[in-house]
């Protein structure tokens, strides 16, 4: 049985303005272990789709329809708000984009960590911060006991992008769902962070959800991927058959776009 198993999701937008058909009849399944990513350009709907699973979105403005969307085999679609709340951050994890903006200025990283390790574990007070500096050292923050005690403006982003896959990490989730998890990262930063996640999922047998706009991205960490435009998916297979042997016009165009940017960078361009 697939961990998640999504069927003809659809997600309005409901604003002043026109409708917003943001996702389109999307299926998809991720079995546990795992990758599978979701890839399209600005735009194309993957973040509405990544936080739809959950019911993440506020409705309105956002109106969610599906045939069926189903997590461990329990209903999302049914579930109560708080199994919902449960879940979240839970069995369900999610990295986003920018570190900056997802972890709090005024507690010290260790705080921090200890909110998602207190809600979703067991473990309490000294022995949450235990299982804290477990994962902070887990995630390849140096001198980790002495982090602990620092503040997020002290980290590099890189860093702090380590951090908040520590904070996703500490409930044990089953599925990650990493939303563009190295966009706001320097180039050598990137391989690093897509390293440590992949030796995570490895390691852990997570599943893993993998939202991105960047080809290569996809290409080093993905099982099978989904291509996704104007919401809807228009292509989705193994990875290696997708990127080799892309079936859709919209699919070869994204390809296109990123060896021309590849070649350009090989030309001496600002990334050298
Ligand atoms: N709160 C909102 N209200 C109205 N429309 C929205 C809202 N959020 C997103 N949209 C629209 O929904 C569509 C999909 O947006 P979404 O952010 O999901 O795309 P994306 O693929 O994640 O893009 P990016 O790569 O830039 O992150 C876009 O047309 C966007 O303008
Ligand atoms: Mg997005």
């Amino acid at each position: 049985m697939a961990l998640l198993d999504v069927e003809d999701l659809s997600v309005t937008y409901h604003g002043r303005g026109a409708d917003v058909r943001a996702v389109d009849r999307v299926s998809l399944s991720v079995e546990p272990g795992e990758v599978v990513a979701v890839v399209g350009e600005s735009g194309s709907g993957k973040s509405t789709l990544a936080l739809s699973l959950t019911r993440l979105l506020p409705s309105p403005p956002a109106e969610l329809r599906a045939r069926r969307v189903r997590f461990e085999g329990v209903d999302l679609l049914t579930a109560s708000e708080p199994q919902l709340q449960r879940l979240r951050g839970g069995r369900i994890a999610y990295v986003f984009q920018d570190p900056a903006t997802s972890l709090n200025p005024v507690l010290t990283i260790g705080e921090q960590l200890r909110e998602p390790i207190e809600r979703h574990t067991d473990r309490r007070g000294h022995d949450a911060d235990t299982v804290a500096l477990d994962w902070l050292s887990r995630v390849g923050i140096p001198s980790a006991q002495r982090r602990l005690g620092a503040y997020p403006h002290e980290f590099s982003g890189g860093m702090q992008q380590r951090v908040m896959i520590a904070m996703a990490m500490a409930s044990h989730p089953q599925l990650l769902i990493a939303d563009e998890p190295t966009s706001a990262l320097d180039v050598t930063v990137q391989v690093q962070i897509l390293r440590l996640l992949r030796d995570l999922q490895r390691r852990l047998g997570l599943s893993l959800l993998l939202i991105s706009h960047d080809l290569l991205v996809v290409q080093r960490l993905a099982h099978r991927t989904v291509v996704l435009s104007r919401g809807a998916v228009v292509e989705s297979g193994p990875t290696e058959q997708v990127l080799q042997r892309p079936a859709h016009p919209y699919t070869k165009s994204l390809l296109e776009a990123r060896a021309s940017m590849t070649w350009r960078r090989g030309e001496g361009g600002p990334d050298g």
